[in-house]
């Protein structure tokens, strides 16, 4: 199968090619950028502006949409961006496209997630059968927060805040079974194999870089904070990823407590 993956050079994207590569679909992968590899044919397009969208969706069977621009221009490249991909794949006859989204956008009150629900509200009313994936942080994204929180000497952060990291290389898993089943018109999610509380989560990265920094408990207030604090952030949905979060430090810091 010609599948075609948008956001391929992302952290998920990373995760994605050579899964695919390994059972054997045929890639196409986009990005604003020209990009070389021997074994993917990378095309250049840009969802903001809808060049080169055309080409890229001429001739696949499916795809794999991961692109996403959480910091800047989200609505012009997450919901008017996919709105473009989605009407050009519905022009050169596409017959699945798998739409990668977060666990809690519908219970989480954030701005970024506000534009992911209405990218999923294209992607459901488009001419293109679809299946939606919701899977939960990546443990680079609560390693990013982590290092934040940290920026000011103690980790700061609301010790009861619930997070589910899934490690990418179990969401890449999952898009290519749900590639070969088909259009189910359906939301699936995908968490990680442990629910865990922020100060844990902590305690972990601590443990694993050999520091020594204190949690500086704060309470997020209002509704996001009771959201993130109920587990908006986390699914019961079986099977869960594979790889946890002690499983990724210790990747990322060996023995050595540094990286
Ligand atoms: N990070 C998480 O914890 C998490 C959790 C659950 C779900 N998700 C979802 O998973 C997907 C992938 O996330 P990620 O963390 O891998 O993202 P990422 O590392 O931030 O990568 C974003 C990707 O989007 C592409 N992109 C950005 N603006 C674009 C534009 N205007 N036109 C075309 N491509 C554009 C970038 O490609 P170029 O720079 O090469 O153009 C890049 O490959 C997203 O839909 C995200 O919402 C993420």
């Amino acid at each position: 199968m010609r599948v075609l993956v948008t956001g391929a050079s992302g952290r998920l994207g990373r995760a994605v090619l050579p899964r695919l590569r390994d059972d054997g679909f045929v890639v196409r992968a986009v990005s604003r950028h020209p990009r070389q590899d021997s074994t993917v044919e990378w095309l250049t397009a840009d969802l903001a502006t809808g060049a080169g969208l055309t080409p890229a969706v001429a001739g696949v069977e499916a795809v794999l949409h991961l692109a996403s621009s959480a910091a800047r221009r989200t609505h012009e490249v997450d919901v008017l961006g996919t709105r473009r991909l989605v009407e050009a794949a519905g022009r050169a006859g596409v017959k699945h496209l798998v739409f990668v989204s977060i666990v809690g956008i519908d219970r989480v009150p954030l701005r970024y997630y506000r534009h992911k629900l209405a990218a999923e509200q294209v992607v459901t009313a488009g001419p293109v059968p679809w299946s939606i994936l919701r899977a939960t942080q990546f443990p680079e994204l609560l390693e990013e927060l982590l290092r934040n929180a940290a920026r000011l000497g103690p980790v700061i952060g609301d010790p009861a805040v619930l997070a589910q990291p899934v490690d990418p290389v179990d969401v890449a898993a999952r898009l290519a079974g749900m590639l070969v089943a088909g259009p189910s018109h359906a939301v699936e999610e995908l968490g990680g194999p442990q629910v865990l509380r922020f100060d844990e989560a902590v305690r972990a990265w601590r443990a694993a870089r050999r520091s020594r920094r204190p949690l500086l408990p704060v309470r997020i207030p209002g509704r996001l904070g009771r959201a993130l604090r109920a587990g908006g952030l986390t699914t019961t949905a079986t099977p869960t990823g594979t790889r946890t979060w002690a499983d990724h430090l210790a990747d990322t810091y060996g023995g050595t407590g540094r990286r």
